[in-house]
């Protein structure tokens, strides 16, 4: 790609910290499937941050890591609640269905989160053998649409899901950026808020791959090794996404990858503010941008700049910043913009 991509933080390379890691856990022989020193270190550090009694599970992908949380914690007889913007529910192939067997109830949603309020319609005929009963509330932070859950929401809803005998669930691909942007620490914003289990990103912050599973509780953990395995996520050289994610962790890389990628869209926002053309439809709470934008310039931009239609019917767009987006890949980004309006 010739220009700096505001597809996705998926697109960007691995920060050079997390490749050296690699590369230095590449040095002999060590066990596979996790009993390596590696893997010991990066479970350690874990459960530093989220408490001992954390359980640790890594993956390679954040699907892997959604059905493997949601498979330890469902019956197939269940069904999980989410937003219609959900990951679980749009982007994942049906995987947590048919990985679960449980049926995905999506909520809709403007501004990609849900509430007390709206979960509340899917809780009904409780016992009655003829309905899927609901057991997983599954929120994103922060969201396919860039916006954030804060810790008293969060709250409010697990509150609600555990009044109601259901766990929560949380797709944490972008929970570092939730964290740099809510200034509160990753536990705080998690398990401190009534998270039971949470997919916890690496790959969008600067890993090669590696995502991890938490369970705040041991007991929902029983048979998580054998979904991970079942789910073909049971790395043999698990060292090398160990490796990466004690780097990730190390100097809080993770924090200045994310509050970087962070403030990169915040300022692509501002610039774009003063270009009538361009209207900004999400709040801009991390590191992506929605924008309305005539459909005559999406097709031009795009022939410089590879970036995703969001919705083709509103002709939305969306831009992604990363850990890597420097200043003046914004400043280009935007001058190109005002060169094609022009
Ligand atoms: C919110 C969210 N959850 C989960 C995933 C799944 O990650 P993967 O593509 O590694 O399966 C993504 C990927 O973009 C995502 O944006």
């Amino acid at each position: 790609m010739k220009n700096k991509s505001f597809a996705s933080d998926n697109n960007s390379g691995v920060h050079p910290d997390i490749l050296q890691s690699i590369i230095e856990a590449n040095k002999g022989d060590a066990v596979g499937y996790g009993d390596d020193k590696y893997t010991k270190k990066a479970i350690k550090k874990f459960k530093e941050i989220f408490g001992e009694d954390t359980d640790v599970y890594f993956v390679f992908t954040g699907t892997g890591a959604n059905i493997i949380g949601l498979k330890s914690i469902t019956n197939t007889f269940n069904s999980i609640i989410c937003a219609e913007t959900a990951h679980i529910n749009v982007d994942e192939c049906g995987a947590p269905e048919i990985f679960t067997g449980c049926k995905l109830l999506p909520i809709p949603t403007k501004d990609g989160k849900i509430n007390v309020e709206k979960i509340k319609c899917h809780i009904h005929d409780i016992g009655f053998e003829h309905h899927s009963q609901p057991k997983v509330v599954s929120i994103t932070n922060t969201t396919e649409l860039g916006t954030l859950y804060s810790c008293e929401e969060i709250k409010k809803i697990s509150n609600y899901v555990h009044a109601n005998n259901m766990y929560l669930h949380m797709d944490g691909a972008r929970i570092s950026n939730a964290s740099a942007s809510l200034k509160k620490g990753l536990k705080e914003i998690t398990k401190d808020a009534g998270v039971d289990v949470l997919s916890f990103g690496g790959t969008k912050n600067g890993m090669m791959y590696g995502e991890a599973v938490l369970f705040f509780n041991k007991k929902l953990s029983e048979n998580t090794k054998y979904f991970r395995k079942q789910s073909s996520q049971l790395c043999s050289k698990m060292r090398f996404i160990s490796a990466q994610f004690i780097k990730f962790f190390e100097n809080d890389l993770w924090l200045k990858n994310a509050t970087h990628s962070n403030k990169m869209a915040k300022l692509l926002e501002e610039k774009l503010k003063d270009i009538p053309e361009i209207t900004i439809t999400q709040k801009v709470e991390s590191n992506s941008v929605f924008a309305i934008i005539p459909q005559k310039y999406i097709k031009k931009l795009q022939e410089k700049y590879f970036f995703y239609m969001w919705d083709e019917n509103k002709s939305e767009v969306r831009w992604m910043t990363s850990y890597d987006t420097e200043e003046k890949d914004i400043d280009n980004f935007v001058s190109a913009i005002k060169n094609i309006i022009a």
